[in-house]
């Protein structure tokens, strides 16, 4: 593949590379009458048009703002059947946790996608995954999770493995709830057979675990980590969503990728993650569609910490579409700036992922950007309801 020179560039804003933590989230790159000089597939050179360099080929954007493809690193974008009926019930007041409790929401997921073969899930998913890659996401991570027995797991993860020839995805297993009855022996079987199969099998590159009063305790989630780890694999965590149990420390202290959701994070919980390496990941779409307390985004940020944002796309607690769109929600619901917000879309959701090579617009990085509409990048930020995104470029070429 030839060198392409990208031009008609208004504005070209990205992120440095690499994680960023605290005040550090706000400085961003802007070049102004810019150039993208793309080499099979990376970013070459960024720079003012006039310092560019020649390429064999130009190619001319029209005067647009380009800023780096959004990594989106939270997904629940593998699933079947529906949850329209848990969520008529939570308008009319029954809380989500109540709902789970019964053996109803998450549960009941999980004996729709536990009665799906691979083909099907893999058809359920595929359309998901194209609109939040037309809202933006370059790089998508899918969990399992809506497994009813190791099986259905297993084909959770063949069905993201098999959808990974059309989209880039980054597959998480991720150990969701607790049988209603032998949760010791769950634990361990997860530990000494499920694991060791999905890393045999190349299914994984991080377990998450959903740390929660009505899902896995702390020191179950002590237990699942720990056989993650010895297998090589990262760790992630759900945890603070609806109560502070301890998860976040323990998360924090064991080094995981990632402690996400926060809504329920107080003093100590925000102190845990800005003294640590681990990402604080906001899902603002649980806070619009479960009516709960946004995450201290601001406080996060203030206090040191990094902060990455995801959709959480999932039938039960966040049916959001746009990884966009959950940008521009952590701008009005958890109080980022714009420029935090692309930050923590770019750069620092690819670290919750383990990536180093995405996220920013300079040298050596993948080339994963997008042409807005618009001549200023923050509509980015702004836009609600239409995509501010005229079109996606992934690896130098269009998906
Ligand atoms: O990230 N909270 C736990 N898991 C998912 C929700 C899954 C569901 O409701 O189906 C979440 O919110
Ligand atoms: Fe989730």
């Amino acid at each position: 593949m030839s060198d392409t020179l990208f031009t008609g560039i208004a504005q070209l804003v990205s992120p440095a590379q690499g994680l960023q933590r605290g005040r550090a989230m706000r400085t961003l790159t802007q070049i102004n009458d810019a150039a993208l000089l793309v080499r099979e597939g990376f970013v070459a050179w960024a720079g003012p048009r006039s310092e560019a360099p020649q390429a064999a080929q130009t190619h001319d954007l029209g005067g647009v703002a380009v800023v780096p493809g959004l990594l989106d690193p939270h997904t629940h974008a593998v699933w079947a059947g529906d949850r329209l009926a848990d969520f008529e019930a939570r308008i009319s007041g029954v809380p989500y946790e109540d709902i789970l409790a019964r053996g109803g929401g998450i549960r009941s997921t999980m004996r729709a996608t536990a009665a799906a073969d691979v083909d099907a899930l893999v058809a359920l998913a595929r359309p998901r995954l194209a609109a939040l890659r037309a809202s933006g996401a370059t790089t998508v991570e899918v969990k399992s999770g809506y497994g009813l027995d190791f099986d259905a797991e297993v084909r959770m993860l063949r069905a993201v493995q098999r959808l990974q020839a059309e989209f880039s995805l980054v597959p998480t297993l991720l150990i969701h709830v607790p049988p209603q009855e032998g949760r010791s022996e769950y634990v361990r079987a997860v530990c000494e057979e499920l694991i060791p199969q999905v890393v045999r099998e190349g299914l994984a590159t991080a377990v998450d675990v959903f740390c929660e009063k009505e899902a896995f305790t702390v020191e179950e989630t002590r237990a699942i980590f720990g056989a993650a780890k010895a297998h090589g694999l990262h760790t992630k965590l759900h945890a603070d969503q609806f109560h502070a149990i301890g998860g976040t420390e323990l998360a924090c202290g064991l080094g995981a990728l990632s402690v996400d959701h926060l809504e329920a994070s107080g003093e100590a919980q925000i102190r845990a993650l800005a003294a640590s390496g681990t990402v604080a990941t906001l899902l603002p779409g649980v806070t619009l569609h479960l009516g709960l307390p946004a995450a201290p985004g601001r406080a996060l940020i203030d206090a040191g910490a990094a902060v990455a944002v995801g959709t959480d796309l999932n039938p039960g607690s966040s049916p959001l579409f746009s990884t966009q769109l959950a940008l521009a929600l952590a701008v009005r619901l958890c109080g980022l700036t714009p420029a935090e917000a692309l930050c923590a879309a770019t750069v620092n959701a690819a670290h919750a992922l383990g990536l180093q090579g995405r996220g920013a617009l300079v040298a050596g990085q993948r080339a994963d950007f997008l042409a807005l509409h618009s001549a200023d990048w923050r509509d980015l930020a702004y836009t609600l309801g239409t995509s501010p995104v005229r079109e996606v470029w992934q690896g130098g070429r269009q998906p």
